[in-house]
């Protein structure tokens, strides 16, 4: 979707569909809105009147104007209680928005600036919801319909009305809002396409994409160097599967070399069929996205550099299916991991942590100021937390601190679970240094504590996204499937880095 800014009122636009916000509870309108209802002989105010329009959350209306004013339509579209507006209500109101436009056959629109500029949101923080919510609510998967015609015709355009005071400000936020939309589209995109399509290799593809962008610079290292390392995690989750283990490090200098790095790490396993201790059928499929931490660490690189980001970002995507082909990890199996570590694998499901110690050690190599790592990893998160919150762990009080605050921002909210030593107890073995499995009582917690031994010193946090990437029903910007949470997260946080 191409967007433009512009400088013009309500009352002067020529538009197919000219969208207005409305507050609930108010009972009479604000000045633009007095101004444009001259025009529509006090339709809207009676509207108010009568209830019809209420202003709740994502209620619209449409009202033509038969000529009145130079736009052709009004949608007026519901914020919620003023006192309770966020961000994210502007961003679900224009997600509702563009689906409304979609059903009147327009391919273009022109919006407000919807929600008011409080203490709590500057201009350009609200143009940049504005355009996340556009964008990500008019996002669809039709690669593989070949019939188009079914699909009609995508809003493809969206100006954003401004004063002449506000201009740049809303310029620079639907710039940013414009690119952090785009990376959660392209995760969307990859973890939507089959695993027959997005294995390894095209991973190693789509990143080699992105290193065309200014400042970032791609190593893929192959198995013979894997085994040359000793990563006997990524190694051994391979084995099962036909299609060979990738490694990936995306590098983007967008500071001094002095700057130590963050450094992000992705589970990025193209289709995880649990291998030898193989997953039941039912929904089976959703495991083409078991690669969401990766594709959202591939995605989050690209959007830092095209938004010039003065910091250092490292990305490392550990890459493979997890398949129980002949040559398969056995339960029982011992791997020697990259850290010198060794490690039982009594469950080959639980083979995200596997290829995560490797990512982690990794990392530890190159002298990081903190590392994040982010992963589909266990169904014991969607249990505790359901589709609304990231399950948040980790080593560092002020690393844990800021992440909260980009979730708040971004929407992409995370919980804090506990990392306690005791935790450990339930990874012992009898015969190697750890399990990859905990037993029964606090998995997400367990999987964490695994990852916590290949990460030294360094302040780390580690994100569970398992169950909120993948969205069972569809929501006012996020639709049924891939969701991509953590990609705008991720981004947030290192914006917040970068200032
Ligand atoms: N990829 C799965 C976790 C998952 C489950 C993601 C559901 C998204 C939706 C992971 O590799 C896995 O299978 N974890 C196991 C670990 C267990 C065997 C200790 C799980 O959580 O069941
Ligand atoms: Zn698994
Ligand atoms: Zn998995």
């Amino acid at each position: 979707m191409k967007v433009h800014v512009k400088h013009g009122s309500l009352t002067n636009t020529a538009t197919e569909v000219l969208v207005v916000g409305g507050y609930e509870g108010e009972k009479t309108l604000g000045k633009p809105l007095q101004a444009l209802d001259r025009h529509f002989d006090g339709q809207l105010a009676a509207m108010r009147k009568t209830g019809e329009f209420q202003g709740k959350i994502n209620q619209t209306v449409l009202v033509h104007s038969r000529g009145s004013v130079p736009a052709k339509r009004i949608l007026w579209v519901g914020l919620g209680k003023k006192e309770k507006v966020t961000l994210d209500s502007v961003r679900q109101a224009m997600g509702t928005v563009v689906k409304r436009v979609r059903q009147t056959g327009a391919r273009s629109f022109t919006s407000s600036l919807l929600g008011g500029e409080t203490p709590r949101h500057s201009v350009s923080d609200l143009s940049q919801a504005m355009v996340e919510g556009a964008i990500l609510g008019s996002y669809r998967f039709t690669q593989f319909q070949t019939n188009q015609s079914d699909n009609g015709k995508p809003v493809d355009s969206l100006n954003i009305l401004a004063s002449a005071s506000e201009l740049n400000r809303v310029k620079t936020g639907s710039h940013r809002g414009a690119i952090i939309a785009e990376a959660a589209s392209l995760v969307r995109d990859l973890c939507n396409t089959p695993a027959n399509i997005m294995n390894p290799a095209r991973v190693v593809e789509q990143a080699r994409k992105i290193a065309k962008e200014r400042g970032v610079k791609l190593t893929v290292l192959n198995r013979q160097k894997m085994e040359k390392l000793g990563m006997g995690g990524l190694l051994g989750v391979s084995r099962g599967s036909q299609e060979p283990p990738q490694f990936i490090i995306l590098e983007y200098a967008g500071a001094g070399k002095k700057d130590k790095p963050v450094i992000l790490v992705g589970k990025t396993v193209t289709f995880d069929s649990g291998g030898i201790s193989l997953k039941p059928a039912e929904n089976m499929e959703q495991m083409k996205a078991d690669m969401t931490g990766g594709a959202e660490v591939l995605a989050t690189v690209l959007a830092v550099a095209r938004l010039r980001a003065h910091l250092n970002v490292i990305g490392i995507l550990p890459v493979t299916e997890n398949m129980p082909g002949g040559r398969a990890t056995k339960p029982g199996d011992i791997l020697k991991m990259l850290s010198g570590k060794t490690v039982e694998v009594q469950n080959t499901d639980a083979e995200g942590r596997l290829i995560l110690a490797d990512g982690l050690s990794y990392a530890t190599r190159l002298k990081p100021k903190c590392i994040i790592d982010i992963a589909t990893l266990t169904g014991a998160c969607m249990v505790a937390l359901g589709q609304h919150a990231i399950g948040m762990l980790g080593n560092n009080d002020q690393l844990k601190a800021k992440l909260k605050e980009a979730g708040e921002q971004s929407g992409e909210r995370v919980w804090e679970m506990p990392l306690w030593d005791e935790y450990f107890e339930q990874l012992k073995s009898d015969v190697a240094d750890m399990r990859n499995i905990g037993g029964r009582g606090g998995g997400m917690i367990t999987a964490a504590m695994f990852l916590s031994k290949f990460v030294g010193d360094y302040p780390w946090v580690h994100l569970d996204i398992a169950s909120t990437d993948w969205s069972s029903s569809d929501r006012p910007y996020i639709g049924k499937g891939p969701t991509a949470i953590g990609t705008r997260l991720l981004i947030h946080y290192l914006l917040n880095q970068a200032k």
